[in-house]
């Protein structure tokens, strides 16, 4: 496989947009008009609104209660944060470009940075006062023609420290790097001249000695790369899977011996849509997949199957003596949040909700190839976003921390109202709910420095509070999720939503 093959995907991918959507939406409003209209009367939509800033910055952040002494470093989190350029408005949340957000926590204060990620396609963009590559799911009129993915990489879905190295991930292709202090971006990162460009997805495993694992799609070229680089940041191996149906995979699962991708039945066919998502085609008839890979030799895999369903993120997985591969995720039938939900909210369009996912545990018999899966909890939670401990990452663990939902919430905002602490065992759980004027982004496990894993910690995440328009960051204590935070820092901004951080805890 040569490398430059694979820059077609970008042409081919991402870039297979035919023809421009339309101006204006259906009720003869632009979508910065509808959007706007709706947030008039739905303040809840101020996280899909974006902003024009650069940069955003508080030196010295409110805080009420007390952050714990030990509670020292840095949340990193990516997000989309322009929505509109010009006077075109993404038709997806995530085609909006990405910031980077520094939290910084010390001796109990906070001081906050955001910094819009100087992508190629953002320079190019502003300079030109408009939109002018095609993304996700948006083709903005005149779109221009593109010869790889990282020309319309907006950098916008998460961020990686690995070997002192502050990584802002996307999917299609490279990760930029970024300057942890000043949050500069310095550039794309190459991994080796020969897999430069090549896509490098938002949800690396790393294991706890810091080898990093991560996979990438080209749908285009129907090839699933593999990366494996080691602890000091040196890549060791890509390997190449020759795969018909990618499914749009996002996250992924590693144990001690093998990677397991879940290929949903999510099929791309290039011709068929007018931007990169619609031409994808759910087809539930079909089943999902899970291509199980050994870690030690690329060229040896099996495939088992699960009836058609869509996952998100993974919370972690592992492998037992007798081969048994175990993991949990967030299930959903079908992948309606992504193609409708998140495509009629950059409208303002609140008519169809995201659909419901249910946190499920799975068993792969490696010897038989035969899967089980079984709700880990009862169907009135729903639940997304799940993170670990990163210790224990690829080993048994017993505890995902996640954002949920109760189908008896009252909430005004269809997003997530609550943290839940889980038990992957024994399916009992603890949950903290938000007040209704604050919508919970990804909260993490931080764990307090000398603990056993998944022992003594804090939970912290942030949140919008719609009605005050500020951004919110809450410290709970790990073993005491339910008595609510125990410190808050309020921005005296809004940020626009985002989707996945990482804390950082001996860079203050
Ligand atoms: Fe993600």
């Amino acid at each position: 496989m040569k490398r430059r093959q694979f820059l077609q995907f970008g042409a081919a991918g991402l870039g297979a947009a035919i023809c421009p959507l339309g101006v204006s939406s259906g009720n003869g409003l632009s979508w910065q008009q509808s959007f706007n209209q709706s947030l008039g009367t739905r303040s809840d939509l101020l996280g899909f609104r974006g902003i024009q800033e650069e940069e955003l910055k508080d030196d010295d952040v409110h805080v009420e209660g007390k952050i714990p002494g030990e509670l020292n470093g840095v949340l990193y989190r990516n997000g989309p944060a322009r929505h509109e350029i010009g006077d075109f408005r993404y038709r997806h949340w995530f085609d909006g470009d990405g910031m980077i957000q520094s939290f910084r926590l010390q001796n109990g204060k906070v001081d906050h940075h955001g910094r819009m990620i100087q992508t190629r396609k953002y320079q190019e963009e502003k300079a030109a006062g408009r939109a002018l590559y095609p993304g996700f799911g948006s083709h903005p009129p005149d779109a221009q023609n593109v010869t790889s993915a990282d020309e319309l990489s907006t950098a916008n879905i998460s961020v990686l420290v690995h070997h002192g190295e502050l990584l802002a991930l996307w999917e299609a292709g490279s990760a930029h790097v970024i300057d942890e202090r000043s949050l500069e971006t310095k550039g794309l990162k190459h991994w080796s001249g020969e897999s430069r460009g090549l896509p490098f997805s938002a949800h690396p495993r790393v294991e706890p000695d810091g080898t990093l694992w991560n996979f990438g799609y080209a749908s285009s070229f129907g090839a699933l790369i593999l990366w494996h680089i080691s602890a000091n940041g040196r890549l060791l191996r890509n390997g190449v899977i020759p795969l018909e149906h990618m499914g749009m995979p996002h996250d992924f699962i590693v144990t001690s011996k093998h990677i397991v991708i879940m290929l949903p039945p999510f099929h791309f066919e290039p011709e068929s849509g007018d931007n990169f998502l619609d031409a994808h085609h759910w087809k539930p008839e079909r089943p999902t997949q899970l291509l199980i890979v050994d870690k030690n030799n690329f060229e040896n895999y099996q495939y088992a199957e699960l009836p058609a369903q869509w996952v998100f993120h993974f919370g972690n997985g592992w492998e037992d003596r007798d081969g048994m591969i175990h993991f949990d995720a967030p299930r959903a039938t079908d992948p309606g949040t992504m193609t409708h939900f998140f495509r009629n909210i950059m409208e303002g369009r609140m008519d169809i909700s995201p659909t419901d996912s249910i946190h499920h545990g799975y068993r792969i018999n490696t010897k038989t190839g035969k899967v089980e899966e079984e709700a880990l909890v009862a169907d009135t939670l729903i639940t997304g976003f799940p993170v670990i401990d990163h210790r224990i990452s690829t080993r048994q663990y017993r505890q995902v921390i996640c954002l949920g939902s109760k189908r008896t919430s009252t909430s005004a905002s269809v997003l997530f109202d609550s943290v839940v602490k889980l038990n992957v065992e024994s399916g009992n759980y603890d949950i903290y709910t938000y007040p209704d004027h604050l919508i919970p982004e990804e909260h993490l496990f931080v764990p307090a420095p000398g603990s056993n894993p998944e022992a003594e910690g804090w939970i912290i995440g942030t949140s919008l509070d719609y009605v005050a328009k500020q951004t919110k960051l809450s410290v709970f204590h790990a073993n005491a999720l339910m008595n609510g935070p125990i410190a808050v820092a309020t921005l005296p901004y809004a940020i626009p939503f985002g989707l996945h951080g990482k804390f950082h805890q001996h860079c203050v």
